[in-house]
């Protein structure tokens, strides 16, 4: 495959060599060897027209832990601000001799259209409310490495659905990898059509602790929606955020999940994010462990000389 859109582009097997490159590529940080020169000579651009932290800095480590060039481009300061197109931006950044392009962006579906422009291979960092396809494979990833194979294992994703890339890359992500995702959100905050996505929905959080192996938390995305249209910050919490009470029903081995960033204290409890089932922190370890490895299989990079089989 040429390009990393959706999670839906994912078969199984797809799935399951980049997480086990992952893994293998894992390995070899832990014995301190901390850059590898595979993709020396290649030219990876991030292209951010979206605040970003983790994703953008993830993709930047893991470029340069496979020994690629990195060119770092946000919307703000460049010629985007006077009315540059998506179109013409790309045919720049191409002219330069980008290897891979890696978008982060407002509008659903940028990052297909920007698939059509270019040669080189287009990664989405997270397109409007569409998909956020590597963040549902760190996801799965730090899952795996957790709780072992994802078949059979139940997932509760709850919150602002609506709005959340991130949910919708891992309904599709971990429904392939045989996972039961549930999703647990307000009414207001369900896409209309979340009936045909491969997860079952309720509206009782306290009732699928018990049952979770996985709980992951979503932001609440206030800079997306209407504010009439939303509860009080009080009335959330107390119906979907997960404090220490709710903790208590999950399993012993359960762990929580929260892709960042997050409100603490308001979808999640501060004393939650920072328990030791909290994988928050993990979460952005294995984001550069698991890009490394999306980059490395998309450019086809040079053997790893013996390493990734050791
Ligand atoms: N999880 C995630 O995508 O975080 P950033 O917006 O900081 O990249």
């Amino acid at each position: 495959k040429r390009h990393l859109i959706s999670a839906a582009d994912l078969s199984r097997d797809d799935a399951l060599l980049i997480l086990d490159t992952a893994d293998e590529l894992a390995k070899i940080s832990d014995r301190s060897i901390k850059k590898l020169p595979t993709l020396r000579g290649r030219t990876v651009v991030n292209l951010f027209f979206e605040d970003s932290t983790r994703t953008r800095i993830s993709f930047e480590a893991a470029a340069k832990r496979l020994s690629a060039d990195v060119i770092n481009f946000s919307a703000k300061g460049s010629s985007v601000s006077k009315g540059e197109s998506l179109k013409d931006t790309a045919l720049t950044l191409e002219a330069m001799g980008a290897d891979a392009v890696v978008i982060r962006h407002s509008a659903s579906g940028a990052p297909h259209r920007l698939a059509g422009w270019v040669r080189g291979s287009v990664v989405n960092a997270g397109d409007g409310t569409h998909e956020h396809p590597t963040q549902a494979l760190l996801d799965a990833f730090t899952m795996r490495r957790r709780l072992g194979p994802l078949d059979g294992r139940r997932v509760t994703i709850v919150g602002d659905v609506l709005h959340s890339r991130v949910a919708r890359s891992n309904v599709l992500l971990l429904s392939t990898l045989g996972a039961e995702v549930t999703l647990v959100a307000p009414p207001t905050l369900l896409p209309v059509n979340v009936g045909s996505w491969p997860c079952e929905v309720s509206y009782d959080l306290d009732a699928m602790l018990p049952k979770s192996d996985v709980v992951m938390m979503l932001r609440v995305q206030r800079e997306r929606m209407n504010a009439a249209f939303f509860p009080t910050e009080r009335e959330y919490s107390r119906r979907y955020g997960l404090d220490r009470d709710r903790v208590a029903r999950m399993h012993d081995d359960a762990i929580v999940m929260h892709p960042g960033p997050m409100n603490r204290g308001m979808e999640i409890a501060a004393e939650v994010a920072d328990s030791p089932r909290s994988t928050i922190v993990e979460q952005v370890a294995n984001g550069v462990t698991t890009r490394m490895a999306v980059l490395y299989l998309l450019l086809g990079g040079a053997d790893l000389g013996g390493e990734i089989r050791q």
